[in-house]
This record gives structure tokens, C-alpha cells and sequence, in this order.
């Protein structure tokens, strides 16, 4: 039992094949989510058990913003537990996200998360969370390796524009940081190479490294 906090950790009685994470990484507008889910598409077709954590998507719920939480929950809570952009409201929404990840990887899914994920250290300490439960090679870091040109160009959500006339501050790849992962499991690069290529380039990765089976439909 923790000191601290009065908490023990209760090991499950069950025990079942872990899945993975695929943690995909890189700028707004990279591809993530496109190629994210069109990875979970093809485990689908293959009824592999999968599931996709979606940065935009979590931000609506789990990692609300504080002006989406002060309406029901009030001003004092909203600042306390919504997340916003600066370094830390980042740090925490990795941090629980690689938390959810990791109980949905102990639940047997290939899980997805599609997070810009911009520091080094966040994605570090989201590997260490789900290979310390498990074992080395649960976590698979993909770089989406789009320049940041192109990133800009394509623009899907136009927050580049807002962020280049100063409408949004601290905007990744513009006036903030985005550190590149040093020894991704594998980089994507996505010019010229169709999606449903890159998405089977990740699949491939999963079945040579026992993710996925390579001839059955199971993992
Ligand atoms: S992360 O940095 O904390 O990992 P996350 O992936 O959840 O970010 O959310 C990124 C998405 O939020 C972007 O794709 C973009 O649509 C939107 N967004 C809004 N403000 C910012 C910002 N300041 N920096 C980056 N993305 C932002």
C-alpha cells in the first residue's frame, strides 16, 4: 500500500493476452488521425480487437477544456481539471492518456492514440507507463513525418492561419516546440504514399514484431 495516498494496487485475478500501443506522434494536420484510423479500419476488417484514442476526440470528454467544464461543473473546478495548450495541461493530457491506453492495451485491444504529443519527455514517460506493466515492446512510437510546410498548406482546421495572425498562442510548430522522437519504431512519411499504404506499412510492423498474427485472424 501506498503511504501516501492509503491505495493498494489489487492484481486482477484474470489474465489475458495484452494488446499494444500504437502511439502516433507529429504536428497538427500531420496525418495522425487519417492514418490512425485507417489502421483501425483494416484491424476491423480483420476483427482484430482495436480501438482509436483521437487527441480532438478526448479533448471533448475525458480532457475537456475548462470552458467546456465550467458550465456544468463551475469556475473553480473548470481551472483545476480542464485542459488547455501550455506545456502542462499537455504533460497531463498524455499522462492520462497513456493511463486509458494502457488499461485498454491489459484489456487485449491494439490501441490507437493519435496526440500531437509534442515533448519528448511526456511520450517517454507514456512508454515506461505502459512497458512497465507489461513488457518491452508493448509500445510502438510512430513519427508522422510531415513538414511542417505541408502541414500548414493542408491547414484542414485553419488554426495554422489563426496561429500565424496571433488569434492562437502557443501553437505546436509555430510559437511552440515540437521535439522529434529520437528512435521511433517506425516513421511515416506522407507524401506521395497513399493512406491505406501507410496504414498497412503499421500493420506490417504489428505482425513482424507478434502483434498481429501473421496468418490468422487473431492477435
Ligand atoms: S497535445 O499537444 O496535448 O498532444 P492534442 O493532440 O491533444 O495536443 O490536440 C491537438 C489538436 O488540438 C490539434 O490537432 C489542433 O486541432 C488543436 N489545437 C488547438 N490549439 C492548439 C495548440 N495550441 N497547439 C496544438 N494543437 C492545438
Amino acid at each position: 500500500m501506498s503511504e501516501k495516498t492509503h491505495i493498494t494496487w489489487h492484481p486482477p485475478t484474470v489474465t489475458r493476452r495484452r494488446g499494444c500501443v500504437v502511439w502516433f506522434t507529429g504536428l497538427s494536420g500531420s496525418g495522425k488521425s487519417t492514418i490512425a484510423n485507417a489502421v483501425d479500419s483494416l484491424l476491423v476488417e480483420q476483427q482484430l480487437p482495436s480501438f482509436l484514442l483521437d487527441g480532438d476526440n478526448v479533448r471533448h470528454g475525458l480532457n475537456a477544456s475548462p470552458a467546456m467544464l465550467k458550465e456544468v461543473h463551475g469556475e473553480a473546478f473548470a481551472q483545476r481539471f480542464g485542459l488547455g495548450f501550455q506545456a502542462e495541461d499537455r504533460e497531463e493530457n498524455i499522462r492520462r492518456i497513456s493511463a486509458v491506453a494502457e488499461l485498454f492495451c491489459s484489456a487485449g485491444l491494439i490501441t490507437l492514440t493519435a496526440f500531437v504529443s509534442p515533448y519528448r519527455r511526456d511520450r517517454q514517460l507514456a512508454r515506461n507507463h505502459v512497458e512497465g506493466q507489461g513488457s518491452q515492446g508493448d509500445f510502438v512510437e510512430v513519427l508522422i513525418d510531415t513538414p511542417l510546410e505541408i502541414c500548414e498548406q493542408r491547414d484542414p482546421k485553419g488554426l495554422y492561419k489563426k496561429a500565424r495572425a496571433g488569434e492562437i498562442r502557443g501553437f505546436t510548430g509555430i510559437d511552440d516546440p515540437y521535439e522529434r522522437p529520437d528512435s521511433p519504431e517506425l516513421v511515416l512519411k506522407t507524401d506521395g504514399q497513399s493512406i491505406t499504404d501507410l496504414a498497412s506499412e503499421v500493420l506490417q510492423y504489428l505482425r513482424d514484431h507478434g502483434k498481429v498474427d501473421r496468418n490468422t485472424a487473431s492477435i
